[in-house]
């Protein structure tokens, strides 16, 4: 069995056990056999389709090849992956690329002939509408709207609320890839580990490449959590903030900022040398703050210094988490809370360990692994007041 589609067209067969498939259905293709060195810098003027047998390779060179086809400069052809053994974080990066498939051995000719079919027609629907943007790629945005969460004392639940906010926006947008969660704690975030999600934001590489970084190069850094919703974070690594200057992060959020509709930041409390910047480019800033009288004063110092060093008016809203529905012993009220501020909450998210517990071992949002959490409805609410003031803003 052949594809007629194939007939006359040019395979570059990444794998020598592939060469078999010339007398069945790749007949009539032209078939250069090569390895993964090939893949460095091939574009789709060099082949019609790329096709690899993942069992040919071990798992780091082959790693490495997606990797050189997804920063490549101009497109590469299609590719088709197969093999009995997959390895995720490959298939993760292989799907960055605008059309690419993967082929489970031991498969049948018929279903290497569909899978190729398959790639070729979306590559030829994509030609005929050469406008669009590459499908990897989030379509271009105005520019996001950039929420930082930051919070006031270590623990008091800035990532979990930045997690269940990014989540919220996704549940209002119909757009593919709308939001961007990023982690700034390039040294040990946690954002990752709470979404069950490995980060792929190799600090050392952003550095190197942030002079040429771009939208479709970003997605290189990104790890997709859920159709909407990407993350940029870094592995765990002490150097990380080290070997991250200034001009790299600066240069990721602008591009961040330009490929999705929100980018919300996991920000740490203590100042980089890029934290001002950062802070000064986003349209709100939430420090979270929880119910004891330290935390309260921290956030009430962190604010104010903030809103001193940026002097452009901007002022952090302070949200106060964990709030018990019943108080024992000597917590401050909603209302004590606000005093010890000097200013009102922006808003307040109830307690529940079982249901952040929940979401943290099982790896997502509270609001997948418990919906009915009173976190989630106080989170919703909190992002319809913030959401209101967005549009209102954009409208004036
Ligand atoms: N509303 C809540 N109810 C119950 N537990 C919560 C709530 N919010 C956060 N937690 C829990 O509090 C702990 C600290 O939360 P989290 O890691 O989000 O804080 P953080 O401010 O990001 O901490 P860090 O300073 O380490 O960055 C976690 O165990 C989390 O599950
Ligand atoms: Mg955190």
């Amino acid at each position: 069995m052949s594809t007629q589609s194939l007939s006359g067209r040019r395979v570059l067969a990444i794998g020598p056990a592939l060469a078999g498939l010339a007398a069945g259905p790749l007949a009539g293709a032209q078939m250069e056999q090569a390895t993964l060195a090939k893949l460095v810098g091939v574009t789709a003027a060099d082949a019609d389709l790329i096709m690899i047998d993942a069992d040919a390779w071990a798992d780091p060179a082959l790693a490495a090849g997606i990797q050189a086809l997804t920063i490549s400069p101009s497109p590469p052809p299609p590719v088709l992956l197969v093999g009995s053994h997959l390895p995720t974080a490959v298939v993760r990066n292989l799907f960055r690329l605008d059309h690419s498939d993967v082929l489970e051995a031991p498969f049948t000719p018929e279903a290497v002939v569909a899978a190729i079919e398959g790639l070729l027609a979306a590559k030829a629907a994509k030609t005929v509408a050469a406008a669009a943007p590459a499908t990897a790629v989030p379509q271009a945005a105005a520019v996001a709207r950039c929420w930082a969460v930051i919070g006031a004392v270590g623990g008091s639940g800035a990532t979990t609320l930045a997690i269940e906010i990014a989540n919220q926006l996704c549940g209002r947008q119909a757009k593919e890839k709308s939001v961007c969660l990023i982690d700034l704690h390039l040294a040990d975030g946690s954002a990752g580990p709470y979404l069950g999600a490995s980060p792929t934001l190799r600090v050392a590489d952003l550095a190197a490449a942030a002079d040429k970084l771009d939208a479709a190069m970003l997605q290189a850094f990104v790890t997709p959590v859920t159709k909407q919703l990407d993350l940029l974070a870094a592995p765990r690594d002490p150097q990380a903030f080290e070997a991250a200057p200034r001009e790299a992060i600066l240069r990721m959020l602008e591009i961040a900022c330009e490929s999705y509709d929100w980018v919300i930041l996991d920000m740490p409390r203590h100042r980089r040398s890029w934290s001002l910047e950062v802070l000064g480019g986003c349209d709100e800033m939430l420090v979270i703050s929880e119910l004891t009288v330290p935390a309260l004063l921290a956030a009430r110092s962190l604010s104010d210094e903030i809103e001193r060093d940026l002097g452009s008016g901007q002022k952090p809203k302070i949200v106060l988490n964990r709030l018990a529905s019943r108080m024992f012993g000597p917590a401050p009220s909603m209302a004590e809370a606000e005093r010890a501020l000097q200013r009102k909450a922006e808003g307040g998210v109830s307690s529940d360990w079982e249901a952040a517990a929940a979401s943290v071992n099982l790896g997502g949002p509270i609001a997948t692994h418990r919906p009915k959490s009173k976190i989630v409805k106080d989170v919703q609410q909190l992002v319809d007041r913030l959401a209101a003031h967005a549009v209102a803003t954009k409208a004036a």
